[in-house]
C-alpha cells in the first residue's frame, strides 16, 4: 500500500447498504441463489435514500445505488471556491453532456458548475468514464500530499490511477485525461433538509 493510498483512505469512507443512514431499496441483501436475485428491471427501478448530514464536513463516503458505487461528498466553502477559474482546463465545464442533461434539476449556471442541488453536497457515480475504475478522492490543493500523481497546480478533486484521469471537485473531467466525460450525476431529489432519494 502506498503512502498516497493511506492518505486517500483518510478522506472517505465506504458505507455499506443499510448502514450510517443509507437505505438501499433493492440492495440491502445479496442472495446466494441466482434464482433469488432481483430481476434487472426491479434493480433498475430501485431508489436509495440517504441522509447526507451523516457525511462529515470535508469528507466523502461511498454508498450504493442500483448496485453501483456512488460518491457523496460534503464540500466546504473552501472546496467550493476551488471550482472557480479552471474552466479552460476542463473538457465540459458547463456539464452539457448527455449524462448531465439527464439530471433534470441541473439548469442554472451555478448548478452546472457545482453539479449539485445543494452546493455543499456532491452526489455522483463513482465510476471513471474511461474504463470504470473508482477514482481516488484528493481534495487538497497542490502536491503537498499527493506528489507528482497530480499536476503542480492541482486544485483538488479525484484522480483515477488506472490511466491517469483527473476530475475537479465537481467531478468534471480535466483536459488531457483519457476519460471522455465528467463523472455521471444521476437524478435525485431532497425529501427533507438533508434526506435525498437517488433514482
Ligand atoms: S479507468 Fe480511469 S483513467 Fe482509465
Amino acid at each position: 500500500m502506498t503512502d498516497q493510498t493511506d492518505h486517500s483512505r483518510r478522506n472517505f469512507l465506504y458505507v455499506a447498504a443499510g448502514g450510517l443512514g443509507a437505505v438501499a431499496g433493492a440492495a440491502t441483501a445479496v442472495p446466494f441463489l441466482g434464482s433469488m436475485l432481483p430481476a434487472a428491471d426491479t434493480l433498475a427501478a430501485a431508489t436509495t435514500e440517504f441522509d447526507v448530514a451523516t457525511v462529515a464536513v470535508g469528507q466523502m463516503v461511498v454508498i450504493t445505488w442500483q448496485g453501483k458505487p456512488v460518491f457523496v461528498t460534503h464540500r466546504t466553502p473552501e472546496l467550493l471556491a476551488q471550482l472557480d477559474g479552471q474552466d479552460d482546463q476542463l473538457k465540459d465545464p458547463n456539464s452539457e453532456s448527455i449524462e448531465a442533461v439527464s439530471a433534470e434539476w441541473m439548469k442554472t449556471a451555478e448548478q452546472r458548475k457545482t453539479r449539485s442541488i445543494k452546493p455543499e453536497y456532491l452526489i455522483a457515480i463513482a465510476s471513471c468514464t474511461h474504463l470504470g475504475c473508482i477514482p481516488l478522492y484528493k481534495p487538497s490543493k497542490g502536491r503537498t500530499e499527493w506528489g507528482d500523481s497530480v499536476p503542480s497546480d492541482w486544485q483538488g478533486g479525484w484522480h483515477c490511477p488506472c490511466h491517469n484521469s483527473l476530475y475537479d471537485l465537481s467531478a468534471r473531467v480535466v483536459k488531457g485525461s483519457p476519460a471522455p466525460d465528467n463523472l455521471h450525476v444521476m437524478p435525485y431529489k431532497y425529501t427533507g433538509d438533508t434526506t435525498v432519494v437517488i433514482g
